[in-house]
């Protein structure tokens, strides 16, 4: 009688000791794996950002350079820049040449006619197979041509076909992305030759939207 409780005593106290054991060791094992995941994460983390930061950059400078480039070139103010980065109709004729003038860089608009194909594949870069955003901009781009069909005046033709899109796509905008831009539109500085590191950000947006 007596033996049997000790021995049952004893089996519990293998018991406890194998479950303390296994806990010492998950224990050990977590506190190595944070460790690991800590040191190993870390450097690959800032590694990534720079790079992606790099990228940005030389994503955005020649987008920029085209932006500055053309608004010299057309005489477009600031105003007129703005309002092509917030997506709103230009109402004078250089805003509408503006418009035409960065089309025409990005290839959109090539011996004064409107390129579908190179539209679709600026949108391809961006959107990849979204199958459901390619089919509603395919439809848009034969809308919107049709609108501009008879317009012969190249900053009416751009400006005319560009606000149609914008107003056939709207829809499929991520708002994150339109509030992202709004913020970084209320940092823009005056000056198209002074930009922040709030409107590359915009920037980059704008030409991936293109
Ligand atoms: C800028 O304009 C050039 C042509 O002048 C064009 O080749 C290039 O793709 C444009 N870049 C961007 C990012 O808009």
């Amino acid at each position: 009688m007596k033996s049997k409780t000790k021995r049952a005593r004893e089996n519990r106290q293998t018991a406890n000791m194998a479950v303390s054991e296994i806990s010492r060791i998950l224990t050990f094992l977590t506190i190595v794996s944070f460790i690991y995941i800590v040191y190993s994460f870390q450097p690959l983390t800032k590694d990534e950002h720079i790079e992606r930061y790099n990228k940005m950059n030389e994503d955005i400078e020649p987008f920029r350079k085209n932006l500055t480039e053309c608004a010299r070139q057309v005489k477009a103010s600031m105003a007129d820049v703005e309002k092509f980065l917030k997506r709103v109709p230009q109402s004078n004729m250089e805003g509408k040449c503006f418009v035409a003038c960065i089309l025409k860089r990005n290839s959109i608009i090539k011996n004064n006619k409107l390129s579908q194909e190179n539209l679709l594949e600026v949108n391809r870069a961006v959107y990849g197979d979204d199958s459901e955003v390619m089919s509603r901009l395919k439809t848009a781009i034969l809308e919107c041509s049709k609108i501009v069909e008879d317009i012969f005046e190249i900053c009416e033709y751009a400006s005319v076909f560009n606000d149609c899109m914008h107003m056939k796509m709207e829809h499929i905008l991520d708002k994150i992305t339109m509030e992202r831009r709004m913020e970084a539109l209320g940092q823009m500085s005056s000056n198209p030759d002074e930009w922040s590191e709030e409107e590359d950000e915009m920037l980059k947006l704008v030409k991936d939207e293109l």
